[in-house]
């Protein structure tokens, strides 16, 4: 099984301000789309609060510690990291992607073995941050510069990391 991290961060590792993404990045968010259809995204229940919706084409899981509280019919709530673990290692064949937030992503940072960042070289105003990873862990194994155009205001990248073996 495979665990990865999938975020975007703006300068200071910020990745969100009241409940929502700081930025407005379409480029980003297709990268996102393309990497993440048919696999399986975990996110927090605050993350899932403020999308609204569960994304389509996608196993999604809700981490919760609130036992009754209630998501849209498809969609897995669990409680706790062991039940997710579990369920990736049920299913080795799609790729297990955390998406966030900031606690979800503090959760799994020993478990993860592959980061898909993008990094967005811009200053916005937030209240959460993405947590210190040990990154001497990880190799780069690819990066790609985005396209700024009239959609996509602000300089940014596309990496991917993936942990060396221990
Ligand atoms: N830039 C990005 O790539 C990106 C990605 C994702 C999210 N974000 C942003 O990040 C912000 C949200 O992050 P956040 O850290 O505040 O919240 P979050 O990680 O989305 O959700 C936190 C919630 O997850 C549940 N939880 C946490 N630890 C748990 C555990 N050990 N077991 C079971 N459930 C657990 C709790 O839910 P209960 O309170 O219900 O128990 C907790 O309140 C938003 O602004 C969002 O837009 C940004």
């Amino acid at each position: 099984m495979t665990i990865a991290f999938m975020w975007a961060e703006a300068q200071d590792h910020l990745i969100g301000d009241r409940g929502q993404l700081p930025w407005h990045l379409p480029a980003d968010l297709q990268h996102f789309k393309k990497t993440t259809l048919n696999q399986i995204v975990v996110m927090g229940r605050k993350t899932y609060a403020g999308m609204g919706k569960p994304l389509p084409q996608r196993t999604n899981i809700v981490l919760s510690r609130q036992a009754d509280y209630s998501v849209v019919p498809g969609v897995l709530l669990l409680h706790n990291i062991d039940d997710v673990l579990a369920y990736a290692a049920a299913h080795p064949e799609q790729e297990t992607i955390i998406i966030g937030g900031a606690a979800i992503f503090a959760l799994f940072k020993d478990h993860v073995d592959r980061l898909y960042v993008t990094e967005i070289d811009a200053h916005f105003t937030g209240d959460t941050v993405m947590p210190a990873l040990d990154w001497s862990a990880f190799k780069q194994v690819a990066f790609q510069v985005g396209v700024v155009d009239a959609n996509n205001h602000y300089p940014y990248s596309f990496a991917t990391y993936q942990r060396l073996a221990k």
